[in-house]
Protein backbone atom coordinates (compact mmCIF):
# COMPACT_ATOMS: atom_id res chain seq x y z
CA UNK A 1 0.00 0.00 0.00
CA UNK A 2 1.34 3.57 -1.03
CA UNK A 3 1.81 6.25 1.70
CA UNK A 4 -1.31 7.96 3.66
CA UNK A 5 -3.28 10.26 1.97
CA UNK A 6 -2.50 12.69 4.84
CA UNK A 7 -5.73 15.39 5.46
CA UNK A 8 -5.93 18.60 7.03
CA UNK A 9 -10.17 19.92 7.38
CA UNK A 10 -10.67 23.30 8.09
CA UNK A 11 -14.39 23.86 9.34
CA UNK A 12 -15.96 21.40 11.55
CA UNK A 13 -19.52 22.39 10.91
CA UNK A 14 -22.42 20.30 9.44
CA UNK A 15 -20.21 19.69 6.26
CA UNK A 16 -16.67 19.18 7.93
CA UNK A 17 -17.96 16.90 11.09
CA UNK A 18 -19.65 14.91 8.77
CA UNK A 19 -16.13 14.41 7.05
CA UNK A 20 -14.65 13.35 10.33
CA UNK A 21 -17.34 10.60 11.01
CA UNK A 22 -17.24 9.24 7.70
CA UNK A 23 -13.34 9.08 7.58
CA UNK A 24 -13.74 7.34 11.12
CA UNK A 25 -16.74 4.82 9.94
CA UNK A 26 -15.28 3.80 6.99
CA UNK A 27 -11.52 4.05 7.08
CA UNK A 28 -10.56 0.52 6.56
CA UNK A 29 -13.11 0.49 3.22
CA UNK A 30 -11.75 3.69 2.21
CA UNK A 31 -8.00 2.59 2.72
CA UNK A 32 -8.68 -0.68 0.04
CA UNK A 33 -10.71 1.62 -2.13
CA UNK A 34 -8.04 4.09 -2.58
CA UNK A 35 -4.86 2.25 -2.08
CA UNK A 36 -3.79 3.91 0.87
CA UNK A 37 -4.77 5.08 4.17
CA UNK A 38 -7.02 8.18 4.56
CA UNK A 39 -5.34 9.74 7.91
CA UNK A 40 -7.31 12.86 9.21
CA UNK A 41 -3.59 15.03 10.69
CA UNK A 42 -5.73 18.18 12.02
CA UNK A 43 -8.62 20.48 12.14
CA UNK A 44 -9.30 24.11 12.40
CA UNK A 45 -12.18 26.00 13.53
CA UNK A 46 -13.14 28.77 15.29
CA UNK A 47 -14.39 27.12 18.53
CA UNK A 48 -11.86 24.74 20.14
CA UNK A 49 -14.31 23.49 23.12
CA UNK A 50 -17.17 23.04 21.02
CA UNK A 51 -18.77 19.67 21.10
CA UNK A 52 -19.34 18.43 17.72
CA UNK A 53 -20.08 14.61 18.39
CA UNK A 54 -16.75 13.12 16.44
CA UNK A 55 -13.92 11.76 17.94
CA UNK A 56 -10.61 13.94 17.31
CA UNK A 57 -8.13 12.55 19.60
CA UNK A 58 -4.37 12.46 18.29
CA UNK A 59 -5.92 15.02 15.61
CA UNK A 60 -4.00 18.45 15.97
CA UNK A 61 -5.54 20.94 16.75
CA UNK A 62 -4.94 24.39 14.83
CA UNK A 63 -6.32 27.95 15.88
CA UNK A 64 -5.73 29.21 12.39
CA UNK A 65 -6.48 27.28 9.41
CA UNK A 66 -4.17 29.11 7.56
CA UNK A 67 -1.53 26.76 9.20
CA UNK A 68 -3.20 23.85 7.14
CA UNK A 69 -1.97 25.52 4.00
CA UNK A 70 1.25 25.81 5.57
CA UNK A 71 2.11 21.80 7.63
CA UNK A 72 5.22 19.95 5.50
CA UNK A 73 2.53 16.42 7.32
CA UNK A 74 -0.94 17.98 4.66
CA UNK A 75 -0.88 16.46 1.43
CA UNK A 76 -5.14 17.82 1.49
CA UNK A 77 -6.72 20.85 2.57
CA UNK A 78 -10.21 19.93 3.15
CA UNK A 79 -12.04 23.78 3.13
CA UNK A 80 -15.63 23.37 4.46
CA UNK A 81 -15.63 27.17 6.23
CA UNK A 82 -17.51 29.00 3.27
CA UNK A 83 -17.80 32.19 2.11
CA UNK A 84 -16.56 33.57 -1.43
CA UNK A 85 -13.91 35.92 0.40
CA UNK A 86 -12.16 35.91 3.45
CA UNK A 87 -10.43 32.83 5.22
CA UNK A 88 -11.65 30.46 2.91
CA UNK A 89 -10.10 31.98 -0.15
CA UNK A 90 -7.03 32.58 1.94
CA UNK A 91 -7.02 29.01 2.51
CA UNK A 92 -7.45 27.42 -0.50
CA UNK A 93 -5.12 29.83 -2.52
CA UNK A 94 -2.26 29.27 0.23
CA UNK A 95 -2.89 25.44 0.19
CA UNK A 96 -2.82 25.34 -3.80
CA UNK A 97 0.38 28.05 -3.88
CA UNK A 98 1.79 25.50 -1.59
CA UNK A 99 0.97 22.52 -3.73
CA UNK A 100 -0.82 20.73 -1.56
CA UNK A 101 -4.51 19.26 -2.78
CA UNK A 102 -7.65 20.91 -2.27
CA UNK A 103 -11.40 19.66 -1.78
CA UNK A 104 -13.98 22.37 -1.48
CA UNK A 105 -17.79 22.40 -0.71
CA UNK A 106 -17.87 26.22 -1.65
CA UNK A 107 -19.85 27.25 -4.17
CA UNK A 108 -19.49 30.96 -3.73
CA UNK A 109 -15.37 30.54 -3.81
CA UNK A 110 -15.77 28.27 -6.67
CA UNK A 111 -18.42 30.65 -8.68
CA UNK A 112 -16.56 33.73 -7.86
CA UNK A 113 -13.14 32.63 -8.30
CA UNK A 114 -13.05 29.12 -10.10
CA UNK A 115 -11.09 30.05 -13.34
CA UNK A 116 -8.07 31.54 -11.50
CA UNK A 117 -8.00 28.97 -8.72
CA UNK A 118 -8.42 26.38 -11.31
CA UNK A 119 -5.24 28.03 -12.93
CA UNK A 120 -3.39 27.96 -9.50
CA UNK A 121 -4.19 24.40 -9.02
CA UNK A 122 -3.16 23.42 -12.37
CA UNK A 123 0.50 25.72 -12.56
CA UNK A 124 1.04 23.08 -9.08
CA UNK A 125 -0.02 20.03 -10.92
CA UNK A 126 -2.72 19.49 -7.94
CA UNK A 127 -6.40 18.61 -7.54
CA UNK A 128 -9.05 21.37 -6.77
CA UNK A 129 -12.23 19.24 -6.25
CA UNK A 130 -15.63 20.48 -5.64
CA UNK A 131 -17.98 17.87 -5.79
CA UNK A 132 -20.03 19.02 -3.13
CA UNK A 133 -20.22 22.43 -4.22
CA UNK A 134 -23.19 21.14 -6.80
CA UNK A 135 -26.89 19.95 -5.95
CA UNK A 136 -24.45 18.42 -2.89
CA UNK A 137 -24.71 14.50 -2.85
CA UNK A 138 -25.79 13.90 -6.67
CA UNK A 139 -22.70 13.18 -8.24
CA UNK A 140 -22.57 15.89 -11.02
CA UNK A 141 -19.14 17.48 -11.20
CA UNK A 142 -17.91 13.52 -11.70
CA UNK A 143 -20.35 12.93 -14.32
CA UNK A 144 -20.04 16.12 -16.22
CA UNK A 145 -16.06 15.57 -15.70
CA UNK A 146 -15.74 11.87 -16.47
CA UNK A 147 -18.99 10.13 -18.14
CA UNK A 148 -19.80 12.91 -20.31
CA UNK A 149 -17.13 13.64 -22.15
CA UNK A 150 -18.33 12.08 -25.51
CA UNK A 151 -20.81 14.47 -25.45
CA UNK A 152 -21.23 18.10 -26.59
CA UNK A 153 -23.62 19.15 -23.55
CA UNK A 154 -26.73 21.41 -24.83
CA UNK A 155 -28.61 22.42 -22.16
CA UNK A 156 -28.50 21.77 -18.57
CA UNK A 157 -32.06 22.31 -16.80
CA UNK A 158 -31.28 22.25 -12.55
CA UNK A 159 -33.31 22.47 -9.38
CA UNK A 160 -30.35 23.62 -7.32
CA UNK A 161 -31.73 24.82 -4.18
CA UNK A 162 -33.54 22.28 -1.62
CA UNK A 163 -34.40 25.50 0.60
CA UNK A 164 -36.98 26.90 -2.83
CA UNK A 165 -37.69 23.33 -3.45
CA UNK A 166 -39.35 22.78 0.15
CA UNK A 167 -41.08 25.96 -0.17
CA UNK A 168 -42.47 25.67 -3.31
CA UNK A 169 -43.55 21.87 -2.72
CA UNK A 170 -45.21 22.66 0.79
CA UNK A 171 -46.90 25.79 -0.67
CA UNK A 172 -48.60 23.79 -3.46
CA UNK A 173 -49.40 20.86 -0.86
CA UNK A 174 -51.17 23.25 1.87
CA UNK A 175 -52.21 26.44 0.11
CA UNK A 176 -49.94 28.60 2.37
CA UNK A 177 -48.53 31.58 1.26
CA UNK A 178 -44.35 32.41 0.91
CA UNK A 179 -43.94 34.21 4.20
CA UNK A 180 -45.69 31.84 6.03
CA UNK A 181 -43.88 28.89 4.56
CA UNK A 182 -40.36 30.05 5.11
CA UNK A 183 -40.79 31.12 8.74
CA UNK A 184 -41.97 27.38 9.17
CA UNK A 185 -38.60 26.53 6.67
CA UNK A 186 -36.45 28.76 9.24
CA UNK A 187 -38.21 26.61 12.42
CA UNK A 188 -37.17 23.14 10.67
CA UNK A 189 -33.86 24.28 9.85
CA UNK A 190 -33.89 24.05 6.46
CA UNK A 191 -33.84 27.72 5.61
CA UNK A 192 -31.13 30.13 7.03
CA UNK A 193 -31.79 33.10 9.75
CA UNK A 194 -30.90 35.41 6.43
CA UNK A 195 -32.61 33.64 3.57
CA UNK A 196 -31.02 35.77 0.69
CA UNK A 197 -28.80 33.47 -0.88
CA UNK A 198 -31.32 30.96 -1.13
CA UNK A 199 -34.94 32.54 -1.90
CA UNK A 200 -33.56 35.14 -4.10
CA UNK A 201 -31.85 32.60 -6.15
CA UNK A 202 -27.85 33.30 -5.63
CA UNK A 203 -26.94 30.14 -4.32
CA UNK A 204 -28.70 28.21 -7.08
CA UNK A 205 -26.85 30.67 -9.07
CA UNK A 206 -23.70 30.04 -7.76
CA UNK A 207 -24.21 26.08 -8.48
CA UNK A 208 -25.86 26.86 -12.25
CA UNK A 209 -22.40 29.06 -13.16
CA UNK A 210 -20.06 25.94 -12.21
CA UNK A 211 -22.48 23.67 -14.39
CA UNK A 212 -22.22 26.01 -17.05
CA UNK A 213 -18.46 26.09 -16.78
CA UNK A 214 -18.44 22.12 -17.05
CA UNK A 215 -20.74 21.73 -19.62
CA UNK A 216 -19.53 24.74 -22.24
CA UNK A 217 -16.02 24.38 -21.95
CA UNK A 218 -16.20 28.77 -20.46
CA UNK A 219 -14.62 30.46 -17.93
CA UNK A 220 -16.95 30.83 -14.79
CA UNK A 221 -19.05 33.51 -15.57
CA UNK A 222 -21.04 34.64 -11.66
CA UNK A 223 -21.44 38.10 -13.13
CA UNK A 224 -23.65 37.30 -15.95
CA UNK A 225 -26.22 34.87 -14.28
CA UNK A 226 -29.91 35.98 -14.67
CA UNK A 227 -30.96 35.77 -11.02
CA UNK A 228 -34.76 36.28 -10.44
CA UNK A 229 -35.88 34.61 -6.71
CA UNK A 230 -39.13 32.90 -5.54
CA UNK A 231 -40.37 36.00 -2.93
CA UNK A 232 -43.10 36.95 -5.59
CA UNK A 233 -44.81 33.70 -6.09
CA UNK A 234 -47.80 33.15 -4.23
CA UNK A 235 -50.03 30.43 -3.42
CA UNK A 236 -52.53 31.62 -5.98
CA UNK A 237 -49.77 31.42 -8.55
CA UNK A 238 -49.40 28.14 -7.63
CA UNK A 239 -53.07 27.05 -7.59
CA UNK A 240 -53.67 28.59 -11.15
CA UNK A 241 -50.62 26.90 -13.09
CA UNK A 242 -52.09 23.78 -11.52
CA UNK A 243 -55.34 24.62 -13.08
CA UNK A 244 -52.87 24.55 -16.49
CA UNK A 245 -51.34 21.38 -15.62
CA UNK A 246 -47.80 22.75 -14.65
CA UNK A 247 -45.77 22.96 -11.41
CA UNK A 248 -43.89 26.37 -10.08
CA UNK A 249 -40.12 25.19 -9.83
CA UNK A 250 -37.24 27.47 -9.30
CA UNK A 251 -35.13 26.80 -12.18
CA UNK A 252 -31.07 26.85 -12.75
CA UNK A 253 -30.85 26.72 -16.50
CA UNK A 254 -27.54 26.69 -18.42
CA UNK A 255 -27.99 26.67 -22.53
CA UNK A 256 -26.29 27.33 -25.82
CA UNK A 257 -28.11 29.90 -27.81
CA UNK A 258 -27.26 31.19 -31.31
CA UNK A 259 -25.86 34.12 -29.54
CA UNK A 260 -24.32 32.22 -26.70
CA UNK A 261 -24.72 30.58 -23.54
CA UNK A 262 -27.68 31.96 -21.21
CA UNK A 263 -27.33 31.06 -18.00
CA UNK A 264 -30.70 32.20 -16.42
CA UNK A 265 -31.94 31.02 -12.50
CA UNK A 266 -35.85 32.36 -11.55
CA UNK A 267 -39.49 30.49 -10.93
CA UNK A 268 -40.47 28.43 -13.76
CA UNK A 269 -44.02 27.11 -14.65
CA UNK A 270 -42.33 22.94 -15.85
CA UNK A 271 -45.36 20.74 -17.09
CA UNK A 272 -46.90 18.49 -14.83
CA UNK A 273 -45.28 14.77 -15.90
CA UNK A 274 -41.69 15.72 -16.79
CA UNK A 275 -38.95 14.13 -14.42
CA UNK A 276 -37.91 17.80 -13.22
CA UNK A 277 -41.75 18.62 -11.74
CA UNK A 278 -41.93 15.61 -9.92
CA UNK A 279 -38.30 16.80 -7.63
CA UNK A 280 -40.33 17.76 -4.66
CA UNK A 281 -39.14 18.62 -1.20
CA UNK A 282 -35.61 19.41 -0.48
CA UNK A 283 -34.65 17.13 -3.51
CA UNK A 284 -32.33 18.36 -5.76
CA UNK A 285 -32.05 17.16 -9.77
CA UNK A 286 -30.28 18.21 -12.80
CA UNK A 287 -31.49 16.92 -16.27
CA UNK A 288 -28.86 17.21 -18.82
CA UNK A 289 -29.21 17.10 -22.51
CA UNK A 290 -26.17 15.88 -24.41
CA UNK A 291 -26.09 15.61 -28.63
CA UNK A 292 -25.14 11.47 -27.76
CA UNK A 293 -26.81 10.83 -24.56
CA UNK A 294 -29.88 12.33 -24.74
CA UNK A 295 -31.79 13.22 -21.98
CA UNK A 296 -30.15 12.32 -18.05
CA UNK A 297 -31.78 13.50 -15.03
CA UNK A 298 -29.91 12.55 -11.55
CA UNK A 299 -31.77 13.29 -8.57
CA UNK A 300 -31.11 13.20 -4.71
CA UNK A 301 -29.93 15.07 -1.66
CA UNK A 302 -28.58 18.68 -2.24
CA UNK A 303 -27.57 19.27 1.02
CA UNK A 304 -27.42 18.10 4.90
CA UNK A 305 -24.49 16.49 6.51
CA UNK A 306 -24.63 12.98 5.23
CA UNK A 307 -25.12 13.83 0.82
CA UNK A 308 -22.41 16.68 1.58
CA UNK A 309 -20.13 15.02 3.34
CA UNK A 310 -20.25 11.73 1.12
CA UNK A 311 -19.37 13.73 -2.02
CA UNK A 312 -16.60 15.66 -0.14
CA UNK A 313 -15.10 11.61 0.27
CA UNK A 314 -15.38 11.27 -3.41
CA UNK A 315 -13.09 14.05 -3.81
CA UNK A 316 -10.76 12.89 -1.35
CA UNK A 317 -10.57 8.95 -2.88
CA UNK A 318 -10.18 10.60 -6.03
CA UNK A 319 -6.88 12.20 -4.89
CA UNK A 320 -5.92 9.28 -2.81
CA UNK A 321 -5.82 6.93 -6.13
CA UNK A 322 -4.03 10.04 -8.06
CA UNK A 323 -6.75 10.55 -10.39
CA UNK A 324 -6.04 15.03 -10.42
CA UNK A 325 -7.64 16.36 -13.71
CA UNK A 326 -7.98 20.11 -14.51
CA UNK A 327 -11.14 21.22 -12.46
CA UNK A 328 -13.76 22.65 -15.47
CA UNK A 329 -11.92 19.50 -17.73
CA UNK A 330 -10.47 21.28 -19.97
CA UNK A 331 -7.19 23.42 -18.89
CA UNK A 332 -7.89 26.90 -17.46
CA UNK A 333 -5.56 28.18 -20.18
CA UNK A 334 -8.62 26.52 -23.12
CA UNK A 335 -11.69 27.44 -21.19
CA UNK A 336 -13.49 30.18 -23.79
CA UNK A 337 -14.49 33.49 -22.17
CA UNK A 338 -18.31 33.33 -22.39
CA UNK A 339 -19.97 35.64 -24.89
CA UNK A 340 -22.12 38.32 -22.89
CA UNK A 341 -25.94 36.63 -22.75
CA UNK A 342 -28.57 37.90 -24.29
CA UNK A 343 -30.87 37.27 -22.51
CA UNK A 344 -33.40 40.14 -24.11
CA UNK A 345 -33.68 37.71 -27.24
CA UNK A 346 -34.25 34.47 -25.15
CA UNK A 347 -37.71 33.13 -26.22
CA UNK A 348 -40.63 31.69 -24.54
CA UNK A 349 -43.99 32.01 -23.62
CA UNK A 350 -44.91 33.30 -20.34
CA UNK A 351 -47.61 33.35 -17.69
CA UNK A 352 -48.95 36.99 -16.42
CA UNK A 353 -50.70 37.90 -13.54
CA UNK A 354 -52.10 41.07 -13.07
CA UNK A 355 -55.11 42.33 -10.62
CA UNK A 356 -57.77 44.04 -13.02
CA UNK A 357 -59.68 46.70 -11.78
CA UNK A 358 -63.02 45.24 -11.64
CA UNK A 359 -65.43 47.68 -14.26
CA UNK A 360 -67.06 47.28 -17.50
CA UNK A 361 -64.81 47.26 -20.08
CA UNK A 362 -61.54 46.95 -18.37
CA UNK A 363 -60.43 43.24 -19.44
CA UNK A 364 -60.84 45.07 -23.36
CA UNK A 365 -58.70 47.34 -22.37
CA UNK A 366 -55.43 45.39 -20.63
CA UNK A 367 -56.40 42.82 -23.43
CA UNK A 368 -55.98 45.85 -26.14
CA UNK A 369 -52.79 46.74 -24.47
CA UNK A 370 -51.18 43.60 -24.69
CA UNK A 371 -51.94 43.00 -28.23
CA UNK A 372 -50.54 46.70 -29.05
CA UNK A 373 -47.39 45.79 -27.23
CA UNK A 374 -47.15 42.59 -29.62
CA UNK A 375 -48.13 40.36 -27.30
CA UNK A 376 -50.41 37.32 -28.19
CA UNK A 377 -52.59 35.40 -25.38
CA UNK A 378 -52.81 31.56 -25.65
CA UNK A 379 -55.43 31.57 -22.62
CA UNK A 380 -57.29 34.36 -20.16
CA UNK A 381 -58.30 33.21 -16.89
CA UNK A 382 -60.49 34.78 -14.18
CA UNK A 383 -60.57 33.58 -11.03
CA UNK A 384 -64.24 32.99 -10.40
CA UNK A 385 -65.17 36.27 -12.12
CA UNK A 386 -64.66 37.84 -8.33
CA UNK A 387 -62.82 40.68 -7.34
CA UNK A 388 -61.11 41.25 -3.95
CA UNK A 389 -61.34 43.31 -0.19
CA UNK A 390 -59.86 45.92 -2.25
CA UNK A 391 -62.45 45.41 -5.98
CA UNK A 392 -59.51 44.29 -7.90
CA UNK A 393 -59.68 40.72 -9.69
CA UNK A 394 -56.73 38.45 -10.37
CA UNK A 395 -56.57 37.53 -13.76
CA UNK A 396 -53.57 35.17 -15.75
CA UNK A 397 -52.46 35.19 -19.36
CA UNK A 398 -50.92 32.51 -20.91
CA UNK A 399 -48.91 34.28 -23.50
CA UNK A 400 -48.05 32.74 -26.94
CA UNK A 401 -44.17 32.31 -27.60
CA UNK A 402 -42.41 35.93 -27.16
CA UNK A 403 -38.73 37.40 -26.76
CA UNK A 404 -38.11 38.45 -22.80
CA UNK A 405 -37.41 42.02 -24.39
CA UNK A 406 -40.90 42.82 -25.42
CA UNK A 407 -42.31 40.94 -22.71
CA UNK A 408 -40.87 43.20 -20.44
CA UNK A 409 -41.74 46.26 -22.06
CA UNK A 410 -45.63 44.49 -21.95
CA UNK A 411 -44.96 44.51 -18.39
CA UNK A 412 -43.58 48.25 -17.92
CA UNK A 413 -46.64 49.20 -19.98
CA UNK A 414 -49.50 47.67 -18.20
CA UNK A 415 -48.21 48.45 -14.65
CA UNK A 416 -48.83 51.85 -15.67
CA UNK A 417 -52.35 51.64 -16.65
CA UNK A 418 -55.12 52.61 -14.88
CA UNK A 419 -57.37 49.42 -15.11
CA UNK A 420 -54.02 47.49 -13.90
CA UNK A 421 -53.38 47.69 -9.87
CA UNK A 422 -49.85 47.45 -9.04
CA UNK A 423 -46.99 45.54 -11.22
CA UNK A 424 -48.23 42.76 -12.93
CA UNK A 425 -45.81 39.04 -12.02
CA UNK A 426 -44.24 37.13 -14.79
CA UNK A 427 -42.76 33.49 -14.71
CA UNK A 428 -41.92 32.02 -17.45
CA UNK A 429 -43.23 29.18 -19.03
CA UNK A 430 -40.50 25.84 -19.86
CA UNK A 431 -41.63 23.72 -21.61
CA UNK A 432 -39.92 22.11 -24.72
CA UNK A 433 -36.65 21.23 -23.23
CA UNK A 434 -37.75 19.40 -20.35
CA UNK A 435 -40.83 16.80 -21.90
N1 LIG B 1 -24.61 22.41 5.00
C1 LIG B 1 -24.87 21.92 3.80
O1 LIG B 1 -25.82 21.17 3.61
C2 LIG B 1 -23.98 22.26 2.62
C3 LIG B 1 -24.29 21.72 1.35
C4 LIG B 1 -23.44 21.98 0.27
C5 LIG B 1 -22.36 22.80 0.46
N2 LIG B 1 -22.11 23.36 1.69
C6 LIG B 1 -20.94 24.21 1.82
O2 LIG B 1 -20.04 23.63 2.75
C7 LIG B 1 -19.34 24.65 3.43
C8 LIG B 1 -19.53 24.45 4.92
O3 LIG B 1 -20.90 24.51 5.24
P1 LIG B 1 -21.50 24.07 6.65
O4 LIG B 1 -22.97 23.99 6.48
O5 LIG B 1 -20.78 22.90 7.18
O6 LIG B 1 -21.17 25.37 7.51
P2 LIG B 1 -21.21 25.53 9.10
O7 LIG B 1 -22.00 24.45 9.72
O8 LIG B 1 -21.59 26.94 9.36
O9 LIG B 1 -19.69 25.32 9.51
C9 LIG B 1 -18.68 26.25 9.23
C10 LIG B 1 -17.43 25.85 9.98
O10 LIG B 1 -16.40 26.77 9.66
C11 LIG B 1 -15.79 27.21 10.84
N3 LIG B 1 -15.33 28.58 10.67
C12 LIG B 1 -16.05 29.67 10.36
N4 LIG B 1 -15.25 30.75 10.29
C13 LIG B 1 -14.00 30.33 10.57
C14 LIG B 1 -12.76 30.96 10.67
N5 LIG B 1 -12.63 32.29 10.47
N6 LIG B 1 -11.69 30.21 10.99
C15 LIG B 1 -11.80 28.89 11.21
N7 LIG B 1 -12.97 28.22 11.11
C16 LIG B 1 -14.05 28.94 10.80
C17 LIG B 1 -16.84 27.11 11.93
O11 LIG B 1 -16.20 26.99 13.19
P3 LIG B 1 -17.02 26.79 14.57
O12 LIG B 1 -17.76 25.50 14.43
O13 LIG B 1 -15.98 26.72 15.61
O14 LIG B 1 -17.92 27.97 14.69
C18 LIG B 1 -17.59 25.84 11.49
O15 LIG B 1 -16.97 24.72 12.05
C19 LIG B 1 -19.87 25.97 2.89
O16 LIG B 1 -19.06 26.41 1.83
C20 LIG B 1 -21.23 25.58 2.35
O17 LIG B 1 -21.68 26.43 1.31
C21 LIG B 1 -22.89 23.09 2.76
Amino acid sequence: MSKPLRIGIAGLGTVGAGVVKILAARGEHLAAASGRVLELVAVSARDKSKDRGIDLTGVRWDDDPLALAAADDIDIVVELIGGSEGVARDLVEAALKAGKHVATANKALIAHHGTALARLAEEKGVALNYEAAVAGGIPIVKTMREALAGNEIRSIHGILNGTCNYILTEMETTGRDFADVLKDAQDLGYAEADPTFDVGGIDAAHKLAILASLAFGTQVDFANVHIEGIEKISATDIAFAKEFGFKVKLLAIAEKGEAGIVQRVHPALVPEGTPLAAVSGVYNAVAIDGDRVGHLVLEGRGAGEGPTASAVLSDIVDVARGLIVPPFIVPAAKLKAPAKPLMDEHKSSFYLRLRAVDRAGSMAEITRALAEASISIERIVQRGGKSDESGRMPVVFITHETDEGTMARARTLLAKHEDVAGTPLVIRIEDGELR
